[in-house]
């Protein structure tokens, strides 16, 4: 995949952040959420941070947000109204835009390297698109040398812990 063309291993990490899959990952902003419209507000919020091109990994429980925070992302982006914004549970890949500028993919569904082929990934790669991936861990080490985390967590009843993240070398 072109994504992970250029990484090069890490000599390690700093001091602030973790290291994940070479990478270091820096905390962005952090965020308890008590409803899901605090989340899709929140998701607007960040919005700006995952202007194209740029890939958003979103990883957490069924049922922590995932979705939800997309909503907020996209429309914050401009590129749909939130209530367009749809699970991609079955599709696989939903796209919003007029130039396509905002890619919604969900790997839940998805199993081994030969199914993730099949989705096109490596066209969206390419493309001046943010691309916001549900399960994104499923992509292993195929992303970027920069990208984004959105890790959220289900707390007690309604509330979301959510933590946002920069991938760099
Ligand atoms: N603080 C919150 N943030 C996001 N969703 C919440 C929150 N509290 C309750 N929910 C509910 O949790 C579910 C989250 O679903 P969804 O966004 O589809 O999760 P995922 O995509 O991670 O599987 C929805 O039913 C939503 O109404
Ligand atoms: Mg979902």
């Amino acid at each position: 995949m072109p994504w992970a063309a250029d990484r090069q291993p890490s000599m390690g990490c700093g001091e602030s952040g973790r290291e994940v899959m070479g990478l270091k990952a820096v905390t962005l902003v952090e965020r308890v959420t008590h409803s899901p419209e605090e989340t899709v507000l929140f998701g607007r919020e960040v919005a700006a941070y995952f202007r194209p091109p740029c890939l958003v990994l979103l990883e957490g429980d069924l049922g922590a947000g995932k979705t939800t925070i997309t909503k907020g992302i996209v429309a914050g982006l401009g590129a749909a109204r939130e209530e367009d914004v749809t699970s991609p549970t079955f599709t696989l890949v939903h796209e919003y835009g007029p130039n396509g500028q905002v890619f919604h993919v969900d790997l839940y569904r998805i199993e081994g390297a030969r199914d993730l082929a099949t989705l096109g990934l490596d066209d969206l790669s390419s493309q001046p698109a943010t691309v916001l991936v549900e399960w994104g861990e499923k992509l292993g080490d195929n992303v970027p040398q920069t990208c984004f985390k959105v890790r959220m967590e289900h707390q007690e009843s309604d509330n979301r812990r959510i933590v946002i993240e920069r991938l760099e070398a």
